[in-house]
C-alpha cells in the first residue's frame, strides 16, 4: 500500500477507474502470471503488479491518526480474506491453511493472519469481510475487502487464476460506494499503498527460475525478479507523487514493504527465524520444499506415488508459508515494521508512539 489521501467525493468525481488503471499498468506490458514454467522471467512482471495492495482509508481528519471509520482494500492473495474462495473459484483452501489462528482455512493463503488483518487489529477494527461474502450479510460498516487471490492490475485474461482484476475490483468498489456514501457523508479520504516485495525470494520463483545458480544472489533469491520488483516500485512511488499533485486534498501514503521484507530475508536469524526461503507447507523437502504441482495441503499421485504437501512443525521458524505467501509470523513482523512509520513516504515515525497501542 502506498500513501495517498483522496477525498472520496473528489475521487468519484475525477478518477476514471480505467485511467487510474492505465497509469498503474502503462509502463508494465505484462504477460500472464499464471501460466506454468514456460513463462519467461519478464512474465513475472505480472506478479510484481499483482502483489500491490491499495487500501483506501476513509478518515474524518487529515494526518496519520489511525482513526478511520472504514477501510476498503484492493489487492491479490496477499490481502485476500476470502474473496476467491467465496467465489467458488479454484481449488478450495485446505488445512493446514489457517491453523495458527483461525484453526481452519479462513479464505487466507496463510497459516494465520495477513498483514491487512494485523493492521486492522492495530486500529481496533474488525477484520475486513470479503466483498463476495456479502451473500452471508456480514457487516460492511467498517469497510470491505475487494482483494482476490491471483488478481493482476491489468484486466483478467483466460489464463488468469482470478477473474477479479483490479479494474473489476474498482468497478465493484464504485457500486459499493453509493451505499457507503449514505453512511459516510463527509470526511477526508486517504490512500495507503504497499509496494511489492522481493518476488525473487519466493520459493516458487526460485524453484522455477533459479535452476541456474548464476541467476541467484547471495541470499538465494532470483536476481532478475528482484530487479523487476524494484523497478516497478520506483514507478509506483513516482505515480504516488504525481497523484498528490493531481489531488491536492489527497493523502497518499506509500509504504516500502520491499525493504522490510528483503531485510527480513537477509537478516532472518536476527528476527528469530530459522529459514528464510524454504516453504513451511510444501512438498519436495529442503532446501526449498516447494513443488509447483502440489499446493499446501493437497495430496496427488506423482509418478505412481501418493505425495502430500504438508506443513512444517513450527511455522514461526519460516518466513514463507506455501511457496508464494508469507507465514503469519512473517506477516506480524512486516506489520510491526510498517507501524514503526519508518518505511513510509511521507514518513510518520515521529507521530507513531502514540497513535496505536501495539497489540503484538
Ligand atoms: C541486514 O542488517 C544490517 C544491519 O542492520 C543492515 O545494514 C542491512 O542493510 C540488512 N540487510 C538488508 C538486505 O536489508
Amino acid at each position: 500500500m502506498s500513501t495517498s489521501r483522496l477525498r472520496f467525493r473528489q475521487l468519484s468525481a475525477h478518477i476514471n477507474p480505467a485511467s487510474f488503471l492505465v497509469w498503474l499498468a502503462a509502463s508494465h506490458p505484462c504477460s500472464n502470471p499464471n501460466t506454468s514454467s514456460r513463462r519467461s522471467p519478464m512474465a513475472s512482471l505480472a506478479y510484481v503488479i499483482s502483489a500491490i495492495c491499495v487500501s483506501l482509508l476513509l478518515s474524518p481528519a487529515s494526518g496519520i491518526d489511525f482513526d478511520y471509520p472504514a477501510v476498503f482494500n484492493f489487492g491479490d492473495s496477499n490481502s485476500d480474506t476470502g474473496d476467491l474462495i467465496a467465489a467458488g473459484i479454484g481449488d478450495p483452501l485446505l488445512p493446514p491453511n489457517g491453523r495458527a489462528y483461525f484453526s481452519k482455512p479462513a479464505g487466507r493463503f496463510c497459516d494465520g493472519r495477513l498483514i491487512i488483518d494485523f493492521l486492522m487489529d492495530a486500529m481496533d477494527m474488525p477484520f475486513l469481510n470479503a466483498y463476495l461474502d456479502s451473500v452471508g450479510a456480514p457487516s460492511f460498516q467498517k469497510g470491505c475487502n475487494f482483494a482476490a487471490a491471483g488478481s493482476t492490475i491489468l484486466p483478467a485474461t483466460k489464463y488468469s487464476v482470478s477473474p477479479f482484476s483490479f479494474g473489476i475490483q474498482v468497478a465493484q468498489f464504485f457500486r459499493f460506494k453509493n451505499q457507503v456514501l449514505q453512511l459516510q457523508t463527509k470526511g477526508a479520504r486517504k490512500f495507503w499503498i504497499h509496494n511489492t516485495g522481493p518476488l525473487g525470494c519466493l520459493s516458487q520463483n526460485i524453484v522455477i527460475f533459479g535452476k541456474d545458480p548464476s541467476k541467484l544472489d547471495k541470499f538465494g533469491c532470483v536476481s532478475s525478479h528482484n530487479r523487476a520488483a524494484k523497478l516497478f516500485n520506483i514507478q509506483l512511488h513516482t505515480l504516488c507523487t504525481k497523484l498528490r499533485g493531481v489531488f491536492a486534498d489527497a493523502t497518499i501514503t506509500y509504504i516500502d514493504v520491499f525493504t522490510i521484507k528483503f531485510n527480513l530475508i537477509a537478516n532472518f536469524s536476527r528476527y528469530g527465524f530459522e529459514n528464510p526461503i524454504a516453504a513451511c507447507c510444501g512438498y519436495s523437502g529442503l532446501p526449498l520444499n516447494y513443488d509447483p504441482r502440489i499446493a499446501c495441503g493437497q495430496t496427488k499421485v506423482l509418478k505412481g506415488r501418493s505425495a502430500t504437501a504438508k506443513a512444517c512443525d513450527d511455522a514461526t521458524e519460516y518466513i514463507n508459508w506455501d511457496g508464494i505467501h508469507y507465514t503469519e509470523a512473517a506477516n506480524l513482523h512486516v506489520s510491526s515494521q510498517i507501524l514503526t512509520g519508518r518505511y513510509s513516504d511521507p514518513p510518520f515515525a515521529d507521530q507513531m508512539p502514540f497513535a496505536l497501542k501495539l497489540k503484538f
